[in-house]
Formats: C-alpha cells, structure tokens, sequence
C-alpha cells in the first residue's frame, strides 16, 4: 500500500476537517470563484473548500488520495444538494485523468503539499491549469511558532527519523523552494505571489479534548503517539501536546477551543 495513502485512510481526517469548517469557508470567499468557474480541488479532504466553492457557483471536482475522505466529500456534497460538486480519488502527484488546461482554478489548501514528489505536484497542478487561470495553495511554514508547524515539531521528537529522500511537506512553506518548483514546471517567479494568512481550529470543548481528537483520528498524530507508546512516552507526548494547545487556545471560554494558524498561501497567475 502506498505509505502516502495508507497515512491520510488511518483514522478519520473528517474530525479534524470540522474544526476547520469557517477558515476553509472564509478562504473561499476570497478566491474570486464565479458562476460556472471550473475548479480542481487538491487533496479536497472531505470538502472544506470544495463545498463552499461549490455554493459560490464554481463547477468543482475535488481530488483526494484517501478513498474514505472521498467518499465523506461525496456524501457531504450530495446531503447540502449540491450536485456541481463531485469527489474523486487521485494522486496530486500523477493527474493523468486530466487533460492540460482543464480548469480554471486549482485550490489545494493544506493538501498537494503532502504528495511525495514536489516537483511533479508543481508540473501536474501547472500542465492542468489553462493560461490566464490560477493555483492558490495553503502551506503549512515550518518552524512557525503557531499550532501546526508546532505539532510537527514536537511529534518529530517522539518518531524515528523518516527514510532516507523523503521531502517534508512543511518545505513547501518555504518561497524560495515554492519559486524552485514552479520554474521546474515554467513558470517565471514574477508569476507567484505569496501572502501570510490565517486557519483558526475550532472547537466546541477544551484544548485538551482537542489533541484526543488528533490522537485518535488525525493520521500524523497517531503515528507519533504509537511511536512514543512503544518507547513508553505517550504521557510525555500527550502533556506537551496540551500544553501547546492550551498556550495557543485565544477562545474566551475555558470550555471551548480555537487557535488561529499561520500559513503561507502561495497564489500562481498562469
Ligand atoms: C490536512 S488534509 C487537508 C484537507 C483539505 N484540503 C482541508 O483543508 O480540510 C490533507 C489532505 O491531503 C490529502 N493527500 C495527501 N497526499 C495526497 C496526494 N498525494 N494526492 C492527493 N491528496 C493527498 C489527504 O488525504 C488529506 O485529505
């Protein structure tokens, strides 16, 4: 199997996705999607942008190596009627189903990064892109001092070292490696444009209820805890964890959760 496919099909990312329901939507808002645009959404999850892509009007194919987090999107897509939006599994590294220049829009927030081969991701996401459309991606900024890039850092900790060529995702947060990959696939640097912008968690319990959510469904988390239970410093883990969550949670309420991220959003103009 696959170890890029077998991570995201281990647990259930959909639990994840509903504390990242308003950031993906307010995002949306801010893509200039029109009547009838037609948008690939990339390593869609279960739809937290297709879907509000979706309701602007846009004509949306959501692509995503997880065949249960297709199959979510599918379902969520057809119980909101929303029948211009579909789900379908794929590679963001190899789109082979799709001709050159088929959308207008290719959306991957938080999703293509994870595909091996950066490089390939790049030429893919440029080759179905017609001229005079669009890549906006989301990418996690290593190092960051907030959440996600936070996790990363402290689950790193407790897991063996990856093997040998594998390329972290987080380095798609880095410009000069984005502006490295493009121009790989063509395209000149005065093309890409890159803007700070926030993802906030929410979630309705406290900070500590939020990182049992990762530990039980959020694939990444759960290999760093199996990894630190078989050294016996899950607990280890566990505290750090919240510790972290609790130092970044800006919600008024003790009983409730959300902490804001930064990420980096990379905007292409083909
Ligand atoms: C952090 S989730 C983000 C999902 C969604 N974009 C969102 O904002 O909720 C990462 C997603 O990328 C998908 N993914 C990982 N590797 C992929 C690949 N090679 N091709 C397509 N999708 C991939 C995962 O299955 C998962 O749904």
């Amino acid at each position: 199997m696959n170890p890029n496919k077998a991570l995201w099909e281990k647990g259930d990312f959909t639990r994840i996705a509903e504390t990242m329901r308003e950031s993906g939507e307010a995002l949306v808002q801010r893509l200039g999607i029109t009547e009838g645009l037609k948008v690939l959404d990339l390593g869609c999850g279960d739809g937290t942008t297709a879907l509000p892509a979706a309701k602007l009007g846009a004509q949306v194919l959501g692509v995503d190596i997880a065949r249960n987090l297709v199959e979510a999107g599918n379902k969520r897509a057809a119980e909101q009627g929303l029948t211009n939006c579909t789900f379908q599994e794929g590679d963001a590294s190899n789109l082979q189903q799709f001709g050159d220049r088929a959308f207008d829009l290719v959306v991957s927030i938080f999703g293509a990064i994870f595909a091996p081969k950066p490089f390939e991701v790049a030429k893919e996401m440029v080759r179905v892109t017609r001229p005079g459309g669009r890549i906006v991606m989301g990418n996690w900024i290593p190092n960051d001092p907030t959440l996600v890039a936070q996790i990363l850092k402290i689950s790193s900790s407790y897991t063996p070292p990856p093997p040998e060529g594998f390329v972290s995702p987080m380095t798609w947060g880095i410009e000069s490696n984005v502006i490295e990959r493009f121009a790989g696939a063509g395209v000149a640097a005065e093309k890409i444009s890159f803007a700070r912008d926030t993802f906030t968690f929410n979630f309705p319990g406290p900070p500590s209820a939020l990182v049992d959510e990762f530990r039980k469904y959020y694939g990444p988390t759960m290999n760093a805890f199996e990894a630190a239970e078989k050294n016996g410093r899950d607990a280890e883990l566990q505290k750090e964890l919240e510790e972290l969550f609790n130092t970044q949670n800006k919600s008024p309420s003790k009983d409730a959760t959300s902490i804001p991220a930064t990420f980096l959003r990379v905007t292409v103009a083909l």
